[in-house]
């Protein structure tokens, strides 16, 4: 399906703020993709459509993914939200089209996984970098982003599992896969 056409059914299907931090998410892989020499068309798509399921409410998250055969871990049941990322990749596949390359991308963008390819890396800085994002580190992150892509994931990724454990969350195998990988293969 053609990007503008998926512009059009995320602005009517999401609120306000998240269609904005999808352009903001699209641009910013595009960026990325730009200077890591990743498929840029590739990269703008997952982009704009990572967070199509993020609105949905719990209890449809958990319906869709028991009707479409999506696994559930036990920290999913208990945090419906992260099911936004799999059920995503599930729509983007059946509605859009996309590649498996890109659905594992738009699969991993909240958790993060382990020996992610560049597409999924590009993904999951994105999300954190985009320019709607304003935290103390959010300069830092940026730049970090285009001088050594792992290191930036590695600081988002300990920022997650730091937040899970002052918030007293669970924290998702997947990106506590994503951190041992990146530092036992640096
Ligand atoms: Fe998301
Ligand atoms: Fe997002």
């Amino acid at each position: 399906m053609e990007l503008e056409r998926i512009k059009d059914i995320l602005q009517n299907t999401l609120s306000e703020k998240r269609f904005y931090h999808s352009i903001c998410v699209m641009e910013m892989c595009e960026k990325l993709a730009l200077h890591y020499g990743v498929n840029v068309d590739e990269a703008k798509y997952v982009g704009l459509a990572h967070d199509i399921a993020k609105e949905l409410p719990s209890d449809e998250k958990i319906k869709y993914a028991k009707e479409n055969n999506i696994s559930i871990n036990t920290v999913e049941i208990s945090m419906p939200s992260l099911l936004h990322a799999k059920i995503g990749a599930d729509i983007c596949k059946k509605q859009f089209g996309f590649t498996d390359t890109m659905c594992k991308a738009v699969s991993l963008h909240t958790t993060g996984g382990e020996n992610m390819d560049m597409l999924s890396k590009i993904l999951f800085v994105s999300d954190a970098i985009g320019i709607d994002r304003n935290y103390p580190d959010s300069e830092y992150t940026r730049n970090l982003a285009f001088t050594n892509l792992d290191e930036c994931i590695l600081f988002i990724l300990n920022f997650i599992i730091k937040d899970c454990i002052e918030k007293n969350k669970p924290i998702h195998t997947d990106t506590i896969l994503a951190r041992n990988y990146l530092l036992m293969n640096k």
